[in-house]
């Protein structure tokens, strides 16, 4: 199958100003939570990017009425869902998928849901999940060789749990389900990511008692019922750091919109240490951060953790930027167990890398990177590679985009408007 790729001509400085989209980990655990209203939910400041649109078409699988056609905004009409079984090729596609199970069983009690896939860059099971459904009272089966997990609930009641790890997914997806349950939840050892907060703020515009989100403990009040409401989502906090990042990269002086910069500390901090002038500000109108950078960044250390340390999901454009430091980096990936795919590329293009352990990575910075043919493994490989391709001597060819698609809205359009030659080629 031939596929769309992006060439790149390196070597420009990024200039200018570039607008954030809404948050694509809020937006695809937004979505699936909208249909516990069963109303009308009315979210503004959503993404167009894949993950989103294969969303609005699993939602249309089961009979709710979508529309996104008026720019970020998207119209749910949850009244009349038909099916509490997610089994499409759509939803094994795509691993936020697994978010309709804690919406399914909160509302009906009851879902089948094709085991979820997504990037590839790790065992990333979903024990935790199952743990703290199984703790409000639903039964689970996973059927193994049809790849499909079973939930069946007579009723779901509040319970203490305590996740056994820090997982974003498993704390969105059993506060999703513990909403609607009898009595109350109380979440302890949870993920305090941005996201985590915008949709327990979501679900609060929906009638939903939900209280400690963005600290350890999350104690949720059952409500029998919720109702539509309009919510509009955060901004992107990953692809704020993409181009924070790829601004510094091309040693470039870029103004960043739509940002939420308190979420930003420790990408702002590592940018800081590396040599670039970091401002955080206010227009009156937007928050914005500007990105200046005039030298070869000085190496840095990186470990990545949850919020609010590094996140892992700028690991891989960090190691980007670093590879043409003026000395060693090291970076040590503590999230995800195999989360150097990328690695391989960038020493294409010249870098001197070497990893440990799949946990530890070693930069050694070059002069220069050179262009080169290179595949994204996934999302935030993706993400890397296009960033190496701008400050590369020559042409980069991206390959395998659709990882990038998945979750960047009209990157190549956005990185064009600040100065990048970057072309999306069609096949
Ligand atoms: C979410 C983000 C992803 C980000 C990641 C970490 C979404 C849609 N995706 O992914 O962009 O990189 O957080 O910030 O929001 N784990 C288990 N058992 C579980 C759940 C997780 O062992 O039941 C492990 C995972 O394998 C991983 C770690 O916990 O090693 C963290 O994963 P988790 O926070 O759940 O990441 P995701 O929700 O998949």
């Amino acid at each position: 199958m031939h596929k769309d790729w992006y060439k790149i001509e390196g070597g420009k400085r990024l200039e200018g100003t570039a607008i954030i989209s809404g948050a694509k980990n809020a937006s695809v655990a937004i979505i699936p939570a909208a249909i516990m209203s069963g109303e009308c939910c009315i979210l503004e400041n959503l993404p167009h990017i894949q993950d989103v649109s294969t969303l609005e078409t699993i939602l249309r699988q089961i009979g709710a009425e979508v529309d996104f056609t008026s720019g970020d905004c998207m119209r749910i009409d949850s009244t009349h869902i038909t099916s509490t079984s997610v089994v499409s090729e759509e939803v094994a596609e795509m691993r936020a998928s697994y978010y309709l199970l804690g919406a399914l069983l909160a509302r009906f009690h009851e879902c089948d849901l094709a085991l979820p896939g997504g990037c590839v860059i790790g065992k990333r099971p979903i024990d935790q999940h199952i743990k703290g459904m199984r703790a409000l009272g639903a039964e689970i089966q996973v059927d193994e060789e049809h790849n499909i997990l079973h939930a069946r609930a007579r009723k779901l009641v509040g319970t203490e749990i305590f996740f056994d790890m820090v997982s974003v997914g498993a704390t969105i997806n059993v506060m999703l389900a513990a909403t609607m349950a009898e009595g109350t939840t109380v979440l302890s050892n949870v993920a305090k990511e941005p996201h985590v907060v915008d949709v327990a703020n979501f679900l609060n515009m929906m009638g939903a008692s939900v209280k400690g989100a963005g600290t350890d403990t999350i104690r949720i009040k059952g409500k029998p019922r919720l109702h539509g409401c309009g919510y509009s989502v955060i901004p992107d906090q990953i692809e704020t750091g993409t181009f924070m990042i790829a601004a510094a990269a091309t040693r470039g002086d870029v103004i960043i919109k739509n940002v939420i910069p308190t979420h930003m500390e420790a990408v702002s901090a590592k940018l800081m240490e590396s040599g670039a002038t970091v401002i955080e500000g206010d227009d009156g109108r937007d928050f914005y951060i500007h990105v200046i950078m005039k030298d070869k960044p000085r190496p840095v250390s990186i470990k990545t953790l949850v919020y609010p340390g590094f996140p892992t999901d700028l690991q891989q454009p960090m190691m980007a930027y670093l590879s043409t430091a003026a000395g060693v980096s090291t970076i040590t990936e503590t999230i995800f167990e195999s989360r150097f795919n990328h690695v391989k590329e960038l020493r294409r293009m010249g870098a001197s890398i070497s990893i440990r352990d799949n946990m530890y990575a070693k930069v050694k910075g070059v002069n220069s990177l050179h262009g080169a043919d290179i595949y994204a493994s996934d999302l935030r490989a993706g993400a890397a590679l296009i960033i190496a391709g701008l400050m590369a001597n020559g042409t980069t060819k991206v390959h395998n985009i659709e990882f990038i698609d998945r979750g960047y809205e009209y990157f190549d359009r956005k990185l064009m408007a600040i100065g990048a030659s970057i072309e999306r080629m069609h096949v």
